[in-house]
């Protein structure tokens, strides 16, 4: 078959999934998924706080560079995740990051030694991941309650003093269409980026439940058009369309339409330049794992064959 990946470089689309270390060193059908398939990783879980620095100032990045040397050895760029998020944080932090200025100390160092560590080889990062309540308001967590709001303009300027050509996304969930929680943090980014801060990007997860009625192509394209208006770059990061919540014997069409969909609107988007899915094969998703074995939320399934949606995007790029 026409690799996803051969297809989307004639789009000058990035089209990527997460990519588990340990599936991709011991499922050999996973690694060759990962390295024909897609042109962009995201590092599912390795790159998060509680991996890369288990203890103050030892930074661990073992696992990340085999990753990114298997990557550039198949010409793969890769999406650095996460620098700064409420979740997955190491103990240690909660004990020593404990007022403004040793909370900013910990950030600061956690983001530069990251981005200079991987200068020359990750050239994308989502800097800061959702920030963001549905009701717009910031999610509470210990760098709102040291640092405040100003931690993410800060991250940003962090990981842009460190390597001044990557590119620095915000990215969240639930924030695929016009809402308030969407409203909320474009309106927020738009006025950092205006006052200097380099935003580059915007990231929608957009993990989707296949039985959502509120789905809507036309609302996704014209939402990307306003980040786009906006002056920001726009990816999909984190797709996956989950089927365990719709009885219905048309669950793979709709999964596949959505999966279309989207990739319709990143592509009828000129500043969308990456379409990335959260997982290859269902037997390999957080879905599966953390939700419901009827999810089957991804384009292979569990004998890493390829679905119907995967057809559906191949045809979508094909013509
Ligand atoms: O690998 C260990 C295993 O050795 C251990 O026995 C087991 C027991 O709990 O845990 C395994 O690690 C789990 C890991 O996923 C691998 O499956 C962690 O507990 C679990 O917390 C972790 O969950 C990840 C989650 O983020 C939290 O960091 C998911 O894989 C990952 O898909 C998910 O990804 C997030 C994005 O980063 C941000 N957006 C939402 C998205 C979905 O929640």
């Amino acid at each position: 078959r026409q690799s996803l990946r051969k297809l989307a470089d004639n789009d000058d689309l990035r089209i990527g999934s997460s990519i588990r270390y340990d599936a991709l060193m011991e499922d050999t059908a996973y690694q060759e998924l990962a390295t024909t398939e897609f042109s962009s990783w995201t590092i599912e879980n390795e790159m998060k706080m509680d991996a890369m620095q288990p203890e103050e100032n030892a930074f661990n990045y073992v696992k990340v560079d085999e990753m990114t040397e298997m990557a550039q050895a198949h010409d793969i760029a890769i999406r650095g995740h996460v620098l700064v998020w409420g979740e997955a944080l190491p103990a240690w932090v909660q004990e020593q990051a404990v007022d403004r200025v040793s909370a900013e100390r910990i950030l600061k160092s956690h983001i530069q030694n990251i981005v200079t560590h991987y200068k020359g080889s990750i050239d994308t990062f989502d800097v800061v991941n959702e920030a963001y309540h549905d009701n717009g308001t910031l999610r509470d967590n210990i760098w709102l309650r040291t640092i405040g709001p100003d931690y993410i303009p800060l991250a940003f300027q962090w990981a842009h003093e460190a390597n001044p050509d990557a590119n620095l996304y915000y990215n969240d969930f639930g924030t695929e269409m016009s809402n308030k929680k969407s409203e909320a943090m474009l309106e927020a980014l738009s006025a950092w980026k205006e006052e200097g801060v380099p935003i580059d990007g915007i990231g929608t997860q957009m993990h989707l439940d296949a039985a959502d009625t509120r789905f809507s192509k036309d609302r996704i394209a014209e939402w990307f058009q306003r980040i786009e208006d906006a002056g920001f770059q726009v990816a999909v990061t984190e797709m996956d369309v989950k089927l365990q919540n719709l009885n219905n014997g048309d669950a793979k069409n709709i999964q596949a339409e959505r999966y279309r969909d989207v990739m319709e609107a990143c592509l009828d988007t000129a500043a969308c330049g990456e379409f990335t899915v959260w997982g290859i094969s269902d037997n390999h998703s957080w879905i599966t794992e953390q939700e419901s074995a009827d999810g089957k939320p991804l384009l292979f399934n569990e004998n890493s064959q390829p679905k119907k949606a995967y057809h559906t995007i191949q045809r979508k790029l094909l013509f």
